[in-house]
């Protein structure tokens, strides 16, 4: 007996004779998945075996667009300092520890994707001489030299091909809106949303975001699961607007 077609070998309907504004139409509209590579986490970078610095994020904001994502039917890649966050159905995790490795990650990963959302708190330090046996205590005072991480963000804003696009994340307790606009300046961006410290690890924030060309949106404040639902149509809309080549 005869199988019933696929839905792909149905004949289109579609006349092959289609209005130039409906053809842009259905560009505008068009819901095709996205690669959505997301960071999220804090980095750690290691004195000795046993101590390092980092910080307090959590990876829940991260977190909560990585699910999101995927249930919105987006090809989720996340890659996760150490945090404590289980994995959300449906994504592809790569767990990092230093900016190092996360850079690394970032660029394998970043070959596949079409948009990165770069929510980690990488640290923008990382120590100079490592020692390799843990650090013995001393009475004297010890200097500790640091030199600069490379910034995973404006790496792959940098190497970015056409139809990529690369949304950022701020974090100001100054003169936000200024420097946040300047980040994504700077970093050559697309969109960047600019939090506050007061979300470092908190189950709730209060983002704005800023699109390339566009004016300051600030969201309502909420938890981060729902503040990631309002910022998924963001991300797409910036992602759609980069695949069609617009500026
Ligand atoms: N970022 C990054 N790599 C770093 C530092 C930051 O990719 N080494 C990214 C963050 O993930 C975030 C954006 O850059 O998306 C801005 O991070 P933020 O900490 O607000 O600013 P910095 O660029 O680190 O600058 P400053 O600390 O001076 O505000």
């Amino acid at each position: 007996m005869k199988r019933p077609a696929r839905p792909s070998e149905l004949p289109r309907r579609r006349s092959p004779i289609v209005p130039r504004a409906a053809r842009s139409a259905e560009r505008f509209a068009d819901r095709s998945p996205l690669r959505i590579l997301i960071t999220a986490g804090p980095t750690r970078e290691y004195i000795d075996p046993v101590r390092f610095l980092s910080n307090d994020s959590s990876g829940k904001m991260g977190f909560a667009i990585a699910r999101c994502a995927a249930q919105r039917g987006h090809a989720v890649t996340l890659i996760a300092g150490p945090v404590v966050q289980p994995t959300p159905e449906g994504v592809q995790r790569v767990d990092v520890v230093s900016a190092a490795d996360m850079l690394r990650a970032a660029r394998r990963a970043w070959k596949s994707a079409n948009v990165l959302v770069m929510a980690a708190a990488v640290a923008d330090y990382t120590p100079a001489d490592p020692a390799r046996f843990k650090l013995k205590k001393s009475a004297r005072t010890r200097v500790l030299r640091l030199t600069p991480t490379a910034d995973v963000l404006a790496d792959l804003s940098a190497r970015r091909r056409v139809g990529q696009c690369v949304i950022g994340f701020a974090l100001e307790d100054r003169a936000g809106r200024a420097n946040a606009a300047e980040k994504l300046r700077r970093k050559g961006l697309d969109a960047i949303v600019l939090n506050r410290p007061t979300a470092i690890g908190a189950d709730a924030s209060r983002v704005e975001v800023l699109v390339r060309g566009a004016a300051w949106r600030r969201l309502p404040a909420g938890g981060k699961t729902e503040l990631a639902e309002r910022l998924l149509p963001i991300i797409e809309e910036v992602a759609r607007a980069a695949g069609r080549g617009c500026p």
